[in-house]
């Protein structure tokens, strides 16, 4: 009899799931993916996990599926482009309110009692001191942040009212692939910095239009904590386990307590490359904060857990392999 621990992941076919996915495996867990492949894809799968063709807004499917004796769930099926939030709040509060309602139903009604949630910096809004830690006051200014917080709060109130755990992972800007290259799908038409420095590199767009070089920061443009997605996973992992043992439900903050410049990002890619990269300076985009910097601090003591990567141009060097090869 197989006696390893189930795990279900929606949205186990998309960048940072088919990271957690490829993790959980490596640690003994047999994975299930339950995915509607609308931003995920099929490359992204593993063969030694289960794959499930389905929708969160499915909630008669949802339910069936969740009476498949998980010991976990791993929630990663969200819409996340910040903009796009902001124009079409609709298919967020669709997407990300009652998607997330659903699983959190489905789980309780079948008995999972473990939910490990992805949530994000832009819960915070614009921070009011960095590194931002759990405590920052919780004010998004885009629709995408809110609705991310606003399933940390249901979360909540289910964790007092029924048998349901939970941790909140929130990630501050998720970057890289896999060293081994196991996971080769590119996101399409990518709305984050990295892969579309990338897209420049390989000469599928002109040039990167930076947002704004008039920031008060050291060389004018803004700051971020780019985190390795396999440091994402990890954490993931370790989260698991942790409910697993009984540990209290929570949110942590995931990132590298280290800045990083949109300059610096493309200084860090023209090296790794060994290219030039073309591009300009534009108007500030509505929205950014000039820094966001997180500490892990709660994250490592609470889950033992401590990022593997802290130097950009490793980082970066796992996501232009990818290219290359
Ligand atoms: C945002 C969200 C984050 C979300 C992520 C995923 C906030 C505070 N953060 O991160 O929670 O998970 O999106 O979509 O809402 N930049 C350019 N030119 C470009 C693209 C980006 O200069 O073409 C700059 C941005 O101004 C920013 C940095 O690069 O300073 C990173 O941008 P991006 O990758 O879009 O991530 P965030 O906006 O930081």
């Amino acid at each position: 009899m197989d006696t390893k621990q189930k795990i279900l992941v929606i949205g186990g076919a998309g960048y940072i799931g088919s990271h957690v996915v490829k993790a959980l495996l490596e640690n003994g867990f047999a994975v299930t993916v339950y995915d509607n492949l609308s931003t995920g894809q099929e490359i992204n799968l593993f063969t030694e996990a289960e794959f499930i063709k389905g929708d969160i807004l499915d909630v008669p499917h949802l339910e069936k599926v969740m009476s498949g004796g998980y010991a976990a769930v791993v929630h990663l099926a969200a819409k996340k482009a910040v903009g796009e939030s902001m124009e079409n709040p609709q298919l967020y509060a669709t997407n990300n309110l009652n998607g997330a309602v659903n699983i959190i139903n489905a789980m309780v009604n079948n008995g999972v009692k473990n939910l490990v949630f992805s949530s994000t910096a832009a819960v915070f809004g614009m921070p009011q001191y960095v590194p931002v830690d759990e405590k920052h006051p919780l004010n998004p200014i885009n629709f995408y942040g809110f609705t991310k917080l606003q399933i940390e709060r249901v979360m909540d109130w289910f964790s007092n009212l029924k048998d349901f755990h939970y941790i909140a992972l929130r990630y501050f800007n998720a970057v890289g692939y896999a060293a081994d290259g196991s996971i080769r799908g590119k996101e399409k038409n990518p709305q984050n910095l990295l892969p579309i420095v990338m897209e420049v590199l390989t000469g599928k767009r002109d040039k990167l239009h930076i947002f704004g070089n008039n920031y008060d920061t050291p060389d004018g443009t803004c700051i971020r904590d780019y985190i390795h997605v396999e440091d994402l996973a990890s954490a993931h992992v370790a989260a698991i386990k942790k409910l697993l043992q009984g540990g209290n439900s929570q949110c942590l903050n995931l990132g590298t307590n280290k800045g990083t410049s949109v300059l610096e990002m493309v200084a860090s890619a023209e090296r790794v490359s060994g290219k030039k990269i073309n591009y300009d300076f534009a108007p500030r985009r509505p929205g950014d904060p000039a820094i966001l910097v997180a500490t892990s601090e709660s994250a490592q003591q609470q889950l033992g857990w401590t990022p593997r990567y802290t130097d950009i141009d490793e980082i970066v060097k796992t996501t232009w392999n990818l290219e290359t090869k």
